[in-house]
């Protein structure tokens, strides 16, 4: 079954930012001069995906607004005859429909999750995590939905992390189907050190089956008072066949200071404007940190 709809949480509240995220949402901090989470609708536009579930919280209506149009910002831009910004500003308000639904307790990305369970209703759906940005020449849930296509079941993004960092994600252990793809024999969601079955990490691109949200309803809170998705998972595991499919593209983790940073540096060489100037500057700087 193709999949259409795409769920993007966007509710909590970007404490790793603060004071920056006190009143900006982290999803509308830039990466050069975009927002983080305007990468992500756009990996899901270009990807052939028409509606976008967001998963928001309080003081979180400036996202919306940034996907909405701006006739006041059109118009000026008009008058100041720049048609190429008026031609940015109005492809952002042109690139999905956007559906918004309020998480109104911080209760888990299960959680977040199961608020689109409505809206999503009864076909397979994706999900991206905001904070995982992917650079890559073909988008990485457009990867995934063709390998979706002749599969059953659900897939999840997965990376080869180095096993200092595998109590940061949720990680599977699998056996090798074909190529880049596992089949899912195990997860634990953020194992303590040393204990993790592999070094395979979840990363925030699922395609999932509309099942999970009924799992999920049943899922208990762990020790913090969140629903893990990673626990609707296992669930979903007993049922039918999971997969992980290691992706193509270089990631960066936006959620973090320094994996925020080096997003910025990648983009910002790679960007037409600034990314000469850019290159020579971080020439200076490592001749100087000799
Ligand atoms: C979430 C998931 C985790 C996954 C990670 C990817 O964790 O729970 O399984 O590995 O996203 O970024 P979070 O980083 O939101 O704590």
């Amino acid at each position: 079954m193709r999949v259409k709809k795409a769920v993007i949480p966007a509710a909590g509240f970007g404490t790793r930012f603060l004071p920056a995220t006190k009143v900006v949402p982290k999803e509308l901090l830039p990466i050069v001069d975009k927002p983080t989470i305007q990468y992500i609708m756009e990996e899901v536009a270009s990807s052939g995906i028409e509606e976008v579930i967001l998963i928001t919280g309080r003081e979180k209506g400036s996202i919306e607004d940034h996907f909405d149009t701006s006739s006041e910002l059109e118009n000026h831009l008009r008058m100041k005859g720049r048609p190429d910004l008026l031609k940015i500003v109005q492809d952002i308000s042109e690139m999905v429909t956007l559906v918004s639904v309020r998480q109104k307790e911080p209760l888990g990305l299960g959680h977040a999750i199961l608020c689109a369970k409505k809206v999503v209703g009864k076909e397979p759906f994706a999900v991206l995590l905001g904070d995982d940005l992917i650079d890559a020449k073909i988008p990485c849930i457009h990867q995934m939905m063709e390998i979706y296509q002749d599969m059953e079941g659900a897939l999840l993004a997965i990376q080869k992390v180095p096993r200092t960092k595998t109590h940061l994600y949720g990680i599977i252990k699998g056996k090798k189907v074909k190529d880049r793809v596992y089949s899912v024999e195990e997860m634990v969601e953020k194992p303590e050190k040393g204990r993790s079955p592999s070094n395979l990490a979840i990363i925030g691109r699922y395609i999932l089956p509309p099942r999970i949200f009924e799992l999920l309803e049943k899922v208990k809170p762990d020790q913090r008072g969140e629903i893990q998705l990673t626990d609707g998972l296992k669930e979903l595991n007993k049922e039918i066949p999971i997969y992980g499919y290691e992706f193509i593209g270089d990631r960066y983790d936006a959620g973090d200071k320094l994996g925020y940073l080096q997003a910025n540096l990648s983009f910002g060489l790679k960007h037409p404007e600034i990314g000469p100037k850019l290159k020579r500057h971080l020439k200076d700087l490592s001749l100087r940190f000799r």
